[in-house]
């Protein structure tokens, strides 16, 4: 751990045990990037919700930009009750013994947010949830974050430009082949060391949702951002299970509105501060931002859609085509939808992501 790690570390210490002699429960709540991205924002949106509706029972405090802990050391804190409640990012599961989240990280799966949000809140997702259980894991909620974009130092247009690229990713093995599918070469790297391995040239280029670039300050180490939309990047909000168990009833029953009501803001905001995010990018100048055509968009989709096949065996065929089968059921209602009469029409689901250059 470094320096500041350790002093936040006692600090939290500090202040836990003080609360504790009041009587309060504690919930730490550790997290990787900045306060004002979309999970940033929802975990203190929850931290308010939760103080007010336990009456004073419960003391949530958030660590923000990995403080507390990096990618990896987080889920172990996590498991250990270090910690109580996490926000990993769903490609960060794999290490943990549940590949099956990889599903979320398949490029070109999921068109549309509705289509994740059915996912994520139907079948599919309780079935990932069963799946942490026996890790000594409780999943409460999905958060998201929003689409990802790729970024270098040299523009990228056809699939093959990414060829020989240096390209960091987190830690799943999807992300892995869809890099070496590009012709890249992936590594894996906490997302508290990117900025500065961007800046050293340790690696050429990332991916990740525009919200997370802006704020790590990306932009100032990447000449180019390419609007791919090629994958998602989201959340499972997580528990120690032990803890989450061991809460009188009343209170996990507080607990659980006030995710419901940090979940229903999470899933409001992201998508705006992604559009925000991508507009103080162009803002910046120092990143040039270029957006796949209809074309180019086909030709990343040839590479990298054999990928949902390839990984049948690891995630499983069936949640694959429970995901394929939701995308076409979502894209069935919205055509229905958008050729009846305009006073009839439901509001429109958001497209995936901004096509601006
Ligand atoms: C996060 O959004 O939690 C971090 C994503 C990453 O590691 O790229």
């Amino acid at each position: 751990m470094k320096l500041r790690a350790i002093a936040m570390f006692v600090l939290a210490i500090g202040i836990s045990s003080a609360a504790q002699a009041a009587g309060e429960i504690i919930i730490k709540f550790s997290h990787v990037v900045a306060p004002d991205t979309p999970k940033g924002q929802a975990a203190e949106r929850f931290k308010q919700v939760a103080e007010k509706l336990t009456k004073g029972k419960v003391k949530v405090e958030v660590y923000p930009n990995s403080q507390l802990y990096k990618d990896r050391e987080e889920i172990e804190a996590l498991q250990s009750g270090a910690v109580q409640m996490l926000a990993p990012s769903l490609s960060k599961f794999g290490p943990m013994g549940a590949p099956e989240f990889q599903l979320f990280d398949l490029p070109y799966l999921f068109p549309n947010q509705e289509t994740l949000h059915r996912v994520m809140d139907g079948d599919v997702g309780k079935k990932l949830f069963a799946k942490l259980d026996t890790k000594g894991v409780t999943g409460l909620t999905f958060w998201d974050n929003g689409f990802k974009q790729m970024s270098s130092n040299k523009p990228m247009h056809a699939a093959a430009d990414l060829k020989g690229l240096k390209m960091r990713i987190q830690s799943s093995k999807v992300l892995n082949a869809q890099m070496k599918a590009l012709g890249a070469n992936p590594q894996v790297m906490a997302f508290s060391e990117v900025y500065t391995a961007l800046q050293q040239g340790v690696v050429d280029g990332t991916e990740n949702p525009v919200s997370n670039f802006y704020t790590q300050k990306m932009h100032e180490v990447q000449k180019h951002m390419t609007i791919s939309n090629h994958g998602y990047l989201g959340y499972a909000v997580i528990v120690n299970k032990n803890f989450w168990d061991g809460l009188p009833a009343d209170v996990r029953t507080s607990l659980t509105q006030a995710m419901k009501e940090a979940t229903a803001f999470e899933r409001d905001v992201a998508q705006k501060d992604n559009d925000d995010a991508l507009a103080q990018v162009i803002a910046a100048k120092s990143t040039t931002v270029y957006t796949l055509t209809a074309a180019e968009r086909a030709d990343w989709q040839k590479v990298l859609l054999p990928i949902q096949k390839d990984f049948e065996s690891v995630i499983g065929a069936d949640l694959i085509l429970s995901a394929n089968a939701t995308a076409a059921q979502v894209a069935k209602e919205q055509a229905d939808a958008a050729s009846k009469p305009a006073a009839s029409k439901p509001a429109a689901s958001k497209p995936a992501a901004p096509a601006k250059k």
